[in-house]
């Protein structure tokens, strides 16, 4: 018996895809949670805007939102950094914009991951142009190692979950060709299925 949500789910099937899970679910339900608590506190008397980057922060935006005790709103943008394939391009694409005006709120930006930083990068500069109150990044992963040397090595993300090695990873929002996403825990993916 273990206490590992889904875990007779995930038994085989998609998860041998995986070389390896390097966070599993029950590791990242405490780091979300302790996310929250500490988003909670230094949020506290305010209405933060929890702005999630679809697709790959959806679970993240999802369980992290449950995790914060205060009159939070949400919305969502679409960007893309990314082709069909794994290395970054560089270009940053908007896909979908914000519904809503951030003028004068307390904006977190939540992601799934930083890798080289370009998305991050972009977005928290296009979104301070639109006057809002603060803006923070929230992100599960940081690739930090990707970074070492270059001008974005810190991105001053306010929160992050645990550094990533680097590695091809999927799981919990992140994919491969759209795939994995939904699998509750983080995984490196087996380079044969990717080359
Ligand atoms: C991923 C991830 C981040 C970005 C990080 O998104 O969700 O948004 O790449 O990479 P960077 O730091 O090198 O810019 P992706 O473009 O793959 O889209 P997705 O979220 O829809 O998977």
């Amino acid at each position: 018996m273990t206490d590992e949500p889904y875990a007779e789910i995930w038994e085989g099937g998609l998860r041998n895809d995986l070389r390896e899970v390097i966070f599993d679910a029950k590791t990242i339900e405490s780091k979300v949670v302790e996310i929250g608590q500490r988003i909670t506190k230094d949020y506290a008397d305010k209405d933060p805007l929890m702005l999630g980057i679809l697709k790959g922060s959806y679970p993240f935006l999802a369980d992290l939102t449950r995790a914060v005790n205060l009159p939070l709103t949400v919305d969502f943008m679409a960007v893309s950094s990314y082709g069909a394939g794994t290395k970054s391009s560089g270009v940053v694409r908007i896909l979908k914009d914000l519904d809503r005006s951030i003028e004068g709120r307390h904006v977190i930006i939540v992601e799934d991951i930083i890798d080289t930083g370009l998305t991050l990068h972009y977005l928290r500069q296009t979104l301070r142009g639109r006057k809002p109150a603060s803006v923070e990044i929230a992100a599960l992963l940081d690739k930090k190692a990707v970074r070492k040397g270059k001008e974005l090595e810190d991105m001053g993300a306010r929160y992050v979950g645990f550094e990533c090695p680097d590695e091809f990873v999927v799981g919990y929002g992140l994919d491969y060709k759209g795939r994995y996403r939904n699998m509750p825990f983080i995984g490196v993916l087996r380079p044969e299925i990717y080359s």
